[in-house]
């Protein structure tokens, strides 16, 4: 019987292609230009991609084979849907494998933005402590801290918050229903930007949320608050972002997402003293990446077993 074609066009640890080739015929193009690319997707049954490449109609006409995509990433922002579905392609994503990994960065990047740690580094990098000493921070304990879209990373990221004293609301479409339990309180989007002192954003990249950051919400909030994004760069204006840190309309920023990515060091956004930007490494662990790689896999593997993908993305 013929194996069915994998076409791996990201790089991942060894061993994951190792358990892929186990039931099919692997090709590994993550170190080849796109141009070099269509041979393979020629005649490929599915792809184990990341979500930096756009999978799109020009994407899927290279591939007339294909039956499944399995993004090596929880955000598939990159993928158009449509045209999956006009083809019958399924999706699949590492839901379930970050959640840790990515609470206790974007805790570490609250702690730097309420801190006014960016300040801090740049005040020691440009000799400012020579004459004196940076402005200060504010506690965590206290402070309220209000996370834009509550899933399953914002619960993980509200218990480190609340062990420090932080008392969190949230905005989601619905209230959840289960505040008593998380001890999070549902706030309408304006008023929790009208009462955090630092603003958490976690929601999925979408055409609603697309942008849904700009100079009016930057104006709503505290000019003693702080903005993190953890979700994508263009659900913030890029360009109020910058206006909000150069006006001191807000504090300061902590960002694991840009729009443009990457970001170049001498854009205004890199350029600003109260900002701190780390280059999208949520997930970037050697642990925590080589367990979505896997599951990556495994969700090919049970796909082509003619099983329910683990994680499968519902239409
Ligand atoms: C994700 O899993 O969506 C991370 O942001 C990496 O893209």
């Amino acid at each position: 019987m013929e194996r069915a074609k994998i076409v791996v066009a990201t790089p991942v640890p060894a061993v994951v292609v190792e358990r892929l080739r186990e039931r099919a015929e692997v090709t590994d193009v993550s170190a080849l230009p796109r141009s070099e690319w269509d041979a393979a997707l020629a005649d490929a049954a599915g792809v184990l991609v990341s979500s930096t490449f756009p999978i799109d109609a020009a994407f899927l006409a290279a591939a007339p084979k294909l039956r499944i995509v399995a993004t090596w990433s929880v955000g598939y922002d990159n993928v158009d849907l449509a045209a999956l579905a006009a083809r019958g392609i399924v999706l699949t994503n590492t839901s379930g494998s970050l959640t840790e990994t990515v609470a206790d960065l974007t805790y570490a990047l609250v702690i730097f933005a309420v801190r006014n740690l960016a300040v801090g580094l740049n005040w020691v990098r440009s000799g400012r402590w020579m004459q004196g000493n940076m402005p200060l921070g504010h506690d965590l304990e206290g402070a309220t801290l209000g996370i834009v879209g509550f899933g399953t990373i914002g619960l993980a990221l509200a218990k480190r918050a609340q062990i420090s004293g932080m008392r969190v609301i949230y905005s989601n479409r619905n209230p959840r229903g289960d505040d008593a339990t998380t001890g999070a309180s549902y706030h309408s989007f304006e008023a929790l930007l009208a009462e955090a002192d630092c603003v958490v954003l976690l929601v999925p990249l979408s055409d609603e949320t697309r942008g849904m950051f700009g100079d009016a919400q930057f104006a709503q909030m505290k000019p003693t608050a702080t903005l993190v994004n953890v979700a994508r760069g263009a659900v913030v204006d890029t360009d109020a972002l910058v206006r909000a840190l150069q006006q001191k309309t807000i504090v300061g920023a902590a960002l694991d997402v840009t729009d443009p990515e990457p970001l170049p060091p001498d854009h205004p956004l890199a350029l600003c003293d109260n900002v701190v930007i780390v280059p999208h490494v949520g997930s970037g662990t050697y642990e925590t990446r080589a367990r979505m790689a896997m599951l990556a896999a495994e969700n090919l593997i049970a796909f082509l077993d003619g099983k329910e993908p683990p994680t499968r993305v519902s239409a």
